[in-house]
């Protein structure tokens, strides 16, 4: 009997626990607008909250991306985050926006993963060829060319990439199903992880020989995010 009563509570903890890391947390009150220091703070979900009587409207509030971002840099892309850290008052409510621009002729935003979030994404500008990569033993790329007014999704946690394959600019708007999304860059966390990792572990991993993962460790010092 003692078994069973286990296996139940194993398999209830088992359930709760997955529907508990499947996304943010849901709000436990209208709104928690983040605090840094907790001189105001009163309840604790994510980050502090201030005090809801103190709430205004700036608190809830970004401007500027209708501005396009800087594309001069190695991969010919920018990506302009508004989440939790520019806008407060988005703390516990699971959402998160960003804009990404592209420069002509193959700006790249990089393979890279949330692993807090899906993002789906629309383009406003431009042509976007995007894919994502499913997990083990598939591995499956799933690719799209999208154009203005198409929208594409990225499952939460699975690698994508964007690259614009027009001759113009290319600008795409993306919502996240977190505050805070997170960003791996793989190449970067790869080869640019600080300390790096040792040239061994790479090696081995890659295939490759041990000056290629040093010189490709010497490469990875940019940063579109
Ligand atoms: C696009 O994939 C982004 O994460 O901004
Ligand atoms: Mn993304």
């Amino acid at each position: 009997m003692k078994g069973v009563y286990f296996l139940a509570s194993f398999l209830f903890l088992a359930l709760a626990s997955s529907f508990a890391s499947a996304s943010d947390p849901s709000p436990l009150q209208d709104f928690c607008v983040a605090l840094n220091d907790t001189k105001n703070a009163v309840f604790v979900n994510g980050k502090f909250c201030k005090d809801p009587m103190l709430a205004k409207a700036e608190d809830f509030f970004f401007s500027g991306l209708n501005v396009p971002g800087n594309t001069s840099n190695q991969l010919g892309s920018k990506v302009t985050p508004v989440n939790v850290e520019q806008i407060p008052g988005l703390n516990t409510l699971g959402v998160s926006l960003a804009r990404v621009d592209f420069a002509p002729y193959g700006g790249l935003n990089p393979p890279h993963t949330h692993p807090r979030a899906t993002e789906i994404l629309v383009v406003l500008e431009g042509t976007l060829y995007v894919g994502f990569v499913t997990s083990n033993p598939d591995n499956r790329l799933i690719t799209k060319v999208l154009y203005p007014g198409d929208v594409f999704v990225f499952p939460v946690g699975l690698i994508h990439f964007q690259l614009n394959i027009g001759k113009t600019n290319a600008v795409a708007f993306a919502a996240f199903g977190s505050q805070n999304p997170g960003v791996i860059t793989i190449a970067k966390a790869v080869f640019g992880s600080n300390p790096p990792i040792n040239p061994d572990v790479l090696t081995k991993a890659f295939q490759l020989d041990k000056n290629v993962v040093k010189y490709l460790q010497s490469q990875f010092w940019w940063d579109n995010n």
